[in-house]
C-alpha cells in the first residue's frame, strides 16, 4: 500500500451537522459498549464529527486532523500496562494523530477496583490532556447528558476570542 493510502485523511463515523465544533474519536470491541454510549450521545446533532478506531488490523487506519477527545474503555483485567487497547495505542503512535487529543474519556467496570478506567489516568498522563470523565460500561442517561454538555461547554470555550490585555 502506498503511503498516500495509509495516511488518507478518514471520514468520520457520523458527520456534525453544520459547521463542527470538534470532534470525538472512540475505540469500542467486540462487546460494544461503548459504541452504544456514543451512539446514544447524538454527538452530530452538537455540531461534534464522531470518529471510530477500527478493530481489526486489516481495517483502514484512521488518520484524524482536527482536535478531538478521546473515549476509551479500559482493557488489561487490572493491569496497567495492558489498560490501553493496542488499537488505541497505535492510533496515538501516529503523531499526526497524537498532535489533536485535547482531553480523554475512560470508561470501564468497577468491580476492577483501582484498576477502574486507568486507561484514562494513563493517556492523560502520557499525552498531557486532561481526564475529563469516567462512565461505567454503557453508561447512564446521567452520563451521557454529562458528557453531550460538557463537550459543548468545553469546545465553545476553546472557540472564544482571548480577551484583549490592555
Ligand atoms: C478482558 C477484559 C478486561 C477488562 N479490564 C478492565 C480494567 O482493568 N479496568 C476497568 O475499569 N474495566 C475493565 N474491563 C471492563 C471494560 O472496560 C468494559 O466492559 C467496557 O465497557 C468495554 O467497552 P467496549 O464494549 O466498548 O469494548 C475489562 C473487560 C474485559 C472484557
Amino acid at each position: 500500500m502506498s503511503e498516500s493510502q495509509t495516511d488518507a485523511l478518514s471520514e468520520p463515523l457520523y458527520k456534525a451537522e453544520g459547521a463542527a465544533i470538534g470532534a470525538v474519536v472512540f475505540f469500542s470491541s467486540a462487546s460494544e459498549n461503548t459504541a452504544r454510549f456514543v451512539d446514544n450521545c447524538d454527538f452530530q446533532d452538537e455540531g461534534i464529527n464522531v470518529y471510530r478506531i477500527p478493530l481489526r488490523p486489516k481495517d483502514p487506519a484512521l488518520n484524524v486532523r482536527e482536535p478531538y477527545v478521546l473515549i476509551v474503555p479500559t482493557y488489561g483485567g487490572g493491569s496497567a500496562h495492558k489498560a490501553v487497547p493496542t488499537q488505541v495505542k497505535q492510533f496515538l503512535n501516529n503523531p499526526d494523530n497524537r498532535q489533536y487529543i485535547r482531553g480523554v474519556i475512560a470508561s470501564g467496570n468497577s468491580n476492577f477496583g483501582e484498576a477502574y478506567c486507568i486507561a484514562g489516568d494513563i493517556i492523560s498522563a502520557k499525552c498531557k490532556v486532561p481526564f475529563m470523565y469516567r462512565f461505567e460500561l454503557m453508561g447512564t442517561p446521567e452520563d451521557r447528558t454529562a458528557v453531550r454538555q460538557g463537550l459543548l461547554d468545553f469546545y465553545t470555550k476553546a472557540r472564544e476570542p482571548v480577551a484583549a490585555t490592555v
